[in-house]
């Protein structure tokens, strides 16, 4: 595994589980481009480890992410902002095989949020706050912000937020549909481990593919989504772990998934 220097990448974190921490606490995390792609190459490395199954990406207690790095980008030009096109970074993020889980404390702004967002499931602790505050900057989202918000929360909420710059807290994202749980801020990241322990466990296979047809949904009409996750379900059928998994069944026993 490369190192680097803003973030700490941990491959055995527990059984199967990798653990990624964003760390430039100093610029509350703040997403500059070198950490994006530190996150971009770990996150491949991690897929291409057959033992790693899921990955967590967090922070630390004070900030998930403060967003993209505003000082980074303050004088840019358009045409600079089109030459070092940073988000071209996330797509490789977004491209990830393996589920990833955002464990979320304190600050998920701009970018953080969209960070947050693009994984596939969210743990917030109870001082979580999510937002989209690039209005007050004089711009507005640029890394999914105003596509992924508004799926999962809806027109109405989003458009506020997105609008106003203002953050909702974690109970609020929870009514809302943003995350999956909310957990004290000295469990957060406990919970988010609960919670990929219940997914390691299951075929490494079949949740890829899931992942896969699942992240489909955003992109295509609902009978080519139906084709693609049809096709998916029967290419499970070549694989050991769908042959293990309805063995187990059948014979009363705990399915033992290898990934094959
Ligand atoms: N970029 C660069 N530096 C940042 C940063 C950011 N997004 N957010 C915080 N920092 C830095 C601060 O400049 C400060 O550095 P110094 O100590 O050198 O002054 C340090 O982190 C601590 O921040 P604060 O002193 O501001 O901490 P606070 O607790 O008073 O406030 C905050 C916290 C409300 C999150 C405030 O820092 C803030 O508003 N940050 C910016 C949030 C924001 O606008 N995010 C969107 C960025 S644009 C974007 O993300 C575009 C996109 O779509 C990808």
């Amino acid at each position: 595994m490369n190192t680097f220097e803003f973030i700490i990448v941990e491959p055995a974190y527990q059984q199967h589980i990798a653990l990624v921490r964003l760390n430039r606490p100093d610029a509350l995390n703040a997403l500059n481009l070198q950490l994006m792609g530190e996150l971009r190459d770990a996150l491949k490395e991690l897929d291409d480890m057959d033992e790693v199954r899921v990955i967590v990406l967090t922070g630390n207690e004070k900030a998930f992410a403060a967003g993209a790095d505003i000082k980074q980008m303050a004088d840019k030009s358009a045409i600079d902002m089109l030459k070092i096109d940073q988000f071209s970074t996330w797509d490789g993020i977004k491209r990830t095989k393996k589920p990833i889980i955002a464990a979320v404390s304190g600050f998920a702004l701009g970018g953080g949020c969209e960070l947050a967002m693009t994984c596939d499931m969210i743990v917030a602790s109870e001082t979580a706050k999510f937002g989209q505050p690039e209005i007050k900057i004089g711009v507005m989202p640029g890394a999914g912000g105003t596509q992924r918000l508004s799926r999962a929360v809806g027109k109405a909420l989003a458009m506020e937020m997105i609008l106003t710059g203002n953050f909702i807290n974690a109970e609020k994202a929870m009514a809302a549909g943003l995350i999956n749980r909310i957990a004290p801020v000295e469990l957060y990241l406990d919970e988010a481990m609960k919670l990929a322990t219940e997914i390691a466990v299951q075929s490494p296979l079949a949740t890829q593919m899931a992942k896969e047809a699942v992240l489909k949904s955003y992109e295509l009409g609902l009978q080519e989504g139906l084709y693609f996750e049809r096709k998916n379900y029967y290419l499970l059928f070549a694989g050991q772990d769908q042959k293990e998994g309805m063995s187990a069944f059948i014979e009363k026993r705990k399915p033992d998934f290898k990934g094959n």
